[in-house]
């Protein structure tokens, strides 16, 4: 089976696994967990951020960003194709009790225009806007990579209107490969970051929320009550130590991406937009009559290719380490014998 859902499929590696065998290992609950402090430690200065937090998945890291920024009935900012919007079950309203201002194309275009008119004024009648939540890169976008420039100038603008910023980086290091520059070219024009350890970095489980100390403190204390607060979690990051070590490898991922994108957008009946391919994510829009994307997907998967729907007539495909340039190869052979079966 060729697997091209998501990056959220690879395997650990040999070397993770001997790792995990091999933890040093304590009660993290108390703090005592070396290997997780270890894991916290280097995380943070390779963010170039005070402090950090390891946490058992990215839904987890984004949520208690929210819960440490804002208090109840806040409103916060972000692009209605977000993943905290679209795909995290509703949680800010479970959780931090705030209102989630979505709004449509935060993330492209005129960004500056689009937050100036989202921002509230003081009004009796208004929420208080508190917070803004970015997406780097941005999946339903298709992987695409905000660079620093439009970050900074993002987050000045942010700061004008005193709110804090929080970056769901869960393919951070993708932008940051993707653009030949430091992670910290992007993470010093945000106030908290969170992203994965367990997508293209291959961690069986574990993403970062990283931050000043004041954030990461707050943050900690509602991991406990989320009940996230693991005890002998070092088994988990030694793996995640090893995942940081691998950030060079997601180049291959993208030069597959690519390599996919431009096999089907050879085909009749596709239509994949390359310049939007920067990452490891490829959509494809079926323009072929008489298909919608669940039936593409189900016929894919009889010849051995799982992707996923991604609208009516969207698919995406991800690339990662345990998918091959064959496995692209034959990926795209596939998809024309599909889309060549209407
Ligand atoms: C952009 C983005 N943010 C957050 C998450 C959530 O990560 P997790 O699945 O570890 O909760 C994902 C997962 O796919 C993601 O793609």
């Amino acid at each position: 089976m060729i697997d091209l859902r998501s990056d959220t499929v690879t395997q650990p590696t040999i070397e993770m696994r001997q790792a995990m065998a091999n933890a040093e290992v304590g009660d993290d609950v108390f703090g005592e967990d070396p290997t997780v402090n270890q894991l916290e430690k280097t995380a943070a200065e390779l963010v170039g951020k005070e402090d950090a937090l390891f946490v058992p998945t990215g839904t987890m890291g984004n949520q208690l960003a929210i819960l440490s920024h804002t208090s109840r009935g806040d409103e916060v900012i972000l692009d209605s194709e977000s993943h905290i919007f679209y795909y995290e079950v509703g949680a800010p309203a479970m959780f931090a009790g705030v209102q989630l201002h979505p709004v449509s194309g935060l993330l492209g275009r005129n960004a500056l225009e689009k937050l100036r008119h989202a921002c509230r004024q003081p009004d009796i009648h208004f929420p208080n806007s508190r917070l803004l939540c970015l997406e780097n890169t941005f999946n339903r976008g298709g992987g695409t990579v905000m660079t620093p420039e439009e970050m900074g100038s993002i987050y000045e603008l942010a700061k004008e209107y005193n709110l804090a910023v929080h970056m769901d980086g869960a393919r951070i290091f993708n932008a940051a490969v993707a653009s030949r520059c430091d992670v910290k070219e992007f993470t010093r024009y945000c106030d908290s970051v969170m992203f994965s350890l367990s997508k293209g970095l291959c961690a069986p489980v574990g993403s970062i929320l990283a931050g000043s100390k004041k954030i990461i403190a707050k943050a900690r204390k509602y991991r406990k009550a989320m009940g996230g607060g693991m005890r002998q979690a070092g088994v988990l990051a030694a793996a995640g130590l090893i995942a940081l070590k691998m950030v060079d490898r997601l180049a291959e991922d993208h030069a597959n991406a690519m390599k996919l994108a431009e096999g089907l957008a050879q085909i009749d009946g596709l239509k994949v937009e390359l310049h939007r391919v920067q990452t490891n994510i490829v959509l494809a829009e079926i323009t072929a009559m008489d298909m919608d994307a669940q039936t593409f997907v189900d016929e894919m998967q009889k010849h051995s290719v799982k992707v996923v729907p991604f609208g009516p007539r969207l698919v995406r495909f991800v690339t990662h380490k345990d998918v091959s340039r064959d496995d692209i190869e034959q990926a795209v052979n596939v998809a024309e014998i599909v889309i060549g079966s209407i």
